[in-house]
């Protein structure tokens, strides 16, 4: 596909290429142009990753009405109900056209095979083996292709720009973004009738995260800066099971393990899911890995084990090929012992506030994907679900916006080029690596699993040097692409910490031994839009 040019004007311009960006750019392509821009490799994101599958009323024994009533029982109160109604009674049909797309999904005789995972009442996962994002992902590229869709790599966008800070007068509005070429540091002017976050999660924020690279929370970051409102982003979820291996880069071990009878032991042998929940290893996410957490401190463990010894190992190398070939180069065999695991941070449930149709607080700005805070997930998203809301809200929001065509027409052309100032070139890529790891690693020290008002305290504090230090070198230097996605790395943490400070309760996956308990006085969200942070 062709570069992208100094300047490019196009109907959509989608930041991203995961399930959500590319089931908009499907839509949307009948109706205008549109623009796909991947940071790397245009497969690379969570998508690419995503191994139990996608949640959606599909079994004979099912309904919508479970889905939805499990859906809320895991968000802990703060599900938006209409969010949650539109992502079940559509996930069929959504289905049924990835399927029509040529998707290959497990099968049992003519009808798709479902597993189960923690949270579910009824097996409702569909799945291609263990790595369903692969093939998500791999259909809907090439749906892509066909339908002549362009497709940029290794393109960073940088910031947003908007009607307010070209000071045009009027309600704030999207024209387009920056966009920064890695391979060349050239830097591009890209303007549109509509712009779509579609930029997925922040794991990166996090020193241990089954999270590819790019999800450094770009999108987030680029919102807030713009003036759109952020949401819970206090509600960060921790997958209970990641692979405990120093070489493993917290491998995920899918909760479809659990699903299929994994049982979780501590490092005396013993299961002990039953005395911290009757629900056991399918007891929802947070409660799973807030246990293993209190099971690991109780006893001292580097790790917990999950068991699936008992299975035969034909039916293990029958639904788990990778995760079974995975851990066998780490010298595993899950058919005769059990696997080291331990928590990670793995999937944001807050994110830019979007209505039912992906539009965010600003005009002519959508939000679909993890990068979202749509309502779907409350204070824990159910295991699953985030692939659906992708293709849900994609779709929903591709609807949208095809109706706001030709309402911006004239403004594009009143965007100015990217102005340098006086950059200098970088000479301390030491400053950039450094303030990386400290970000990283105080997130996971003093914003985990448990939390309290102090560590939290010393997080914001730490972050506000942080921050200063940051934006002085940003403004004194070329940008790079570990310089973009630092200052967001930064900027995200501390919208988890001023989220995480605010909500004084405990509520889903915001556990505060302060505040050890739910309190419905904070039945609401925790919403920050710009200046909120300063
Ligand atoms: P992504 O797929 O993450 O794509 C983000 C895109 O944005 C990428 O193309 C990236 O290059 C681009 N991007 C980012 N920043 C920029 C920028 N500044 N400029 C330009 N482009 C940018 N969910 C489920 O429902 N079921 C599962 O089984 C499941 N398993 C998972 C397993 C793993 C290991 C992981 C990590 C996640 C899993 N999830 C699962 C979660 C799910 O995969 C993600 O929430 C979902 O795929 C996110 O899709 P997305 O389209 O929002 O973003
Ligand atoms: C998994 O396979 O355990 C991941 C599922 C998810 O994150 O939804």
């Amino acid at each position: 596909m062709a570069p992208l040019m100094e300047r490019e004007r196009v109907d959509f311009l989608v930041l991203g290429g995961g399930v959500a960006g590319l089931t908009f750019a499907l839509q949307a392509v009948k109706h205008g142009s549109v623009l796909v821009l991947t940071k790397r490799q245009r497969w690379e994101g969570s998508t690419q990753y995503a191994q139990g599958g996608v949640a959606s009323v599909l079994g004979p024994d099912d309904d919508f009405d479970l889905h939805i009533q499990d859906t809320l029982v895991a968000g802990a109160g703060l599900c938006k109900r209409d969010a949650v109604e539109v992502t079940v009674r559509e996930g069929p049909d959504r289905i049924r056209w990835l399927l029509s797309l040529g998707l290959d999904l497990d099968r049992e005789g003519d009808r798709l095979h479902l597993t189960r995972e923690g949270g579910h009442s009824r097996r409702r996962i569909a799945h291609a083996k263990d790595a369903t994002g692969r093939e998500v992902e791999r259909a809907l590229l090439a749906a892509c292709a066909a339908a002549g869709i362009r497709i940029v790599e290794d393109q960073i966008a940088i910031d947003l720009v908007t009607s307010g800070k070209l000071g045009l007068g009027g309600p704030n509005r999207a024209l387009g973004a920056y966009v920064l070429d890695r391979a060349t540091g050239a830097i591009a002017t890209v303007s549109a009738a509509v712009t779509v976050l579609a930029t997925g999660g922040a794991g990166k924020v996090y020193l241990y995260t089954p999270n590819p690279d790019v999800a450094t929370g770009d999108g987030i970051a680029m919102a807030y800066r713009a003036g759109a409102a952020v949401a819970n982003m206090e509600f960060f979820q921790f997958h209970p099971t990641c692979l405990y291996h120093p070489q493993a880069k917290s491998y995920l071990i899918s909760e479809a393990c659990r699903g299929e009878g994994g049982i979780l032991r501590n490092g005396a042998g013993e299961a002990f899911m039953s005395r911290y929940d009757p629900r056991r290893e399918l007891a929802p996410r947070d409660v799973v890995a807030r246990s293993i957490d209190a099971e690991m401190k109780r006893r001292g463990d580097d790790c917990a084990f999950l068991d699936m010894t008992h299975l035969p190992k034909s039916f293990l190398i029958e639904h788990f090929p990778n995760i079974y070939a995975t851990c066998r180069e780490f010298g595993i065999d899950l058919a005769v012992q059990p696997i080291p695991v331990v928590p990670a941070a793995h999937y944001l449930c807050g994110g830019v506030v979007t209505d039912l149709l992906g539009r965010t607080t600003i005009p002519h700005l959508y939000a679909i994907g993890e990068v979202s805070c749509t309502g779907l997930h409350g204070a824990n998203r159910l295991a699953s679900n985030s692939l659906l809301e992708g293709l849900v809200f994609g779709w929903r929001a591709a609807a949208a916006a095809a109706e706001e065509l030709g309402a911006t027409s004239g403004e594009a052309a009143a965007v100015p080029g990217w102005n340098p100032g006086d950059a200098l070139a970088p000479d301390e890529g030491v400053v950039v690596a450094h303030n990386w790891d400290e970000v990283r690693r105080l997130m996971w020290n003093y914003v985990g699993i448990v939390r309290t008002e102090k560590r939290l305290a010393r997080a914001h504090g730490r972050l506000e040097m942080l921050r200063a230090e940051i934006r002085d070198y940003y403004w004194q230097y070329h940008v790079t692409p570990d310089l973009v996605e630092l200052r967001n790395l930064a900027d995200v943490a501390m919208l988890i910490v001023a989220c995480a400070r605010q909500r004084k309760e405990s509520r889903g996956l915001h556990y505060v031994l302060d505040t050890p308990r739910a309190d419905d006085r904070w039945l609401r969200d925790t919403v920050l839009t710009r200046g909120d942070l300063e």
